[in-house]
């Protein structure tokens, strides 16, 4: 059991009020919020050994390379991959998805096939497009039911031996839907296709574990999990990164450098070229060891809980949808008949409740739906039962007020 009043006082801008109400923040999809060991490790980088790192031979640029490569270390435990060295350190899940397609974009041919899911982030939409266009491969949809969960029967179908990549999202942001990826992983191996999944969505309420799944790439970004913005993270199998060419050209990623040749760096190198987010990939292993003391089973049975107690108190209100029905995380993405969703949202905000309203970046979702877009409310174990309360009498009123 999760004693919600200390989880609570980790978090200082939980205690923020907005347009004069106490702060109800249900935009965890977007950003999770900080808490106070993250900020602290934040600031005591910037005080006590900021640094470049990988290159100095003095005390502070050791400390912090040492701490750098510590936190490559706790995520590659948390994740559980094989080698520490499989864990690139990017500037976030778009970034590490890029990663991937540019070097793909060298690898495959005219007629070549690869598979995406209908669920998709942009993110994991247009790299994938414009490596297709570059190359002439062809781009092959697993299309959505109406609960949000996936087909698999075509899945089935699309799959055949000209496939050799599938991106998947483990948990779609605009839903909150969970996805069979072990089923869609398992799946693709059997033609020899590689997948890469999108964890995003999935990283801050599920403990994935890479080589039990034994999925070729996954991403995340720190800032869904406690972290800092502008880090994340790009798994792959070893010989998978390495018969990729590297993305970016500069420092650091080189072994040698003539003006007639140059060689790479081994991994993780080859692929973190410049000085990275150093602070940054220091607190993400803060962020990890945060969660994990909290306990990922702690973290879940509290947000499943609160997933149900929303969901139940909000489909009392009339005319009130909510999409994605499936097996699904802490997210209620919902519309009322007649109200546009901008609305809805900009009166919440009015009463401190943050949550997004739009397409989500997920576009072809919304086209499915034949929606402009949802609210979607994204809980966090730090939420409460009367923060949702609160959120059901101000949704209750924004309908009266915009009926
Ligand atoms: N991808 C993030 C979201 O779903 C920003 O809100």
């Amino acid at each position: 059991m999760l004693d919600i009043n200390t989880i609570r006082n980790d978090f200082p801008i939980l205690k923020r009020k907005v347009h004069g109400k106490p702060l109800i923040y249900f935009d965890n999809g977007a950003t999770s919020q900080t808490p106070q060991v993250v900020i602290d490790a934040i600031i005591d980088y910037y005080t006590n050994y900021n640094a470049n790192i990988h290159r100095g031979v003095h005390t502070l640029s050791q400390e912090a390379t040492d701490k750098y490569e510590e936190a490559r270390i706790k995520i590659q435990k948390h994740f559980n991959a094989k080698h520490s060295y499989e864990i690139i350190l990017t500037s976030g899940t778009t970034e590490s998805v890029n990663i991937i397609a540019s070097g793909f974009s060298s690898l495959l041919k005219k007629g070549d096939e690869v598979i995406v899911s209908a669920l998709e982030h942009h993110s994991n939409i247009v790299p994938w497009q414009m490596m297709c266009e570059k190359v002439g491969a062809s781009l092959k949809v697993i299309p959505m039911d109406e609960d949000g969960s996936l087909q698999i029967d075509v899945y089935n179908e699309l799959l055949n031996d000209k496939t050799k990549l599938v991106f998947c999202n483990h948990v779609s942001n605009a839903l909150g839907t969970i996805n069979p990826i072990e089923t869609i992983i398992d799946k693709a191996h059997k033609f020899g296709a590689y997948v890469l999944i999108d964890g995003a969505q999935a990283c801050p309420h599920i403990k994935p574990d890479l080589q039990k799944l034994d999925v070729d790439f996954y991403v995340a970004s720190a800032h869904k999990m406690c972290g800092p913005t502008g880090v994340g993270m790009l798994y792959g199998k070893k010989e998978l990164l390495e018969m990729l060419p590297p993305y970016q050209g500069g420092g650091e990623m080189i072994e040698t450098v003539t003006f007639e040749k140059t060689t790479y760096a081994g991994l993780p190198h080859k692929f973190e070229a410049g000085t990275p987010n150093i602070c940054g990939g220091i607190t993400f292993g803060v962020a990890i060891d945060y969660m994990n003391a909290i306990g990922f089973e702690n973290i879940q049975n509290r947000e499943n809980q609160l997933l149900e107690y929303a969901t139940e108190k909000l489909l009392a209100i009339e005319g009130l949808k909510i999409y994605g029905t499936s097996t699904k995380t802490s997210v209620i993405s919902f519309n009322i008949e007649g109200i546009h969703p901008y609305d809805i949202g900009s009166i919440l905000d009015k009463l401190g409740i943050a949550v997004r309203t739009g397409h989500h970046c997920a576009q072809p979702i919304m086209d499915y739906y034949q929606i402009p877009g949802t609210v979607r409310a994204s809980l966090s174990f730090y939420n409460t039962t009367e923060e949702i309360d609160i959120m059901v009498e101000a949704v209750t009123k924004a309908k009266m007020m915009l009926s």
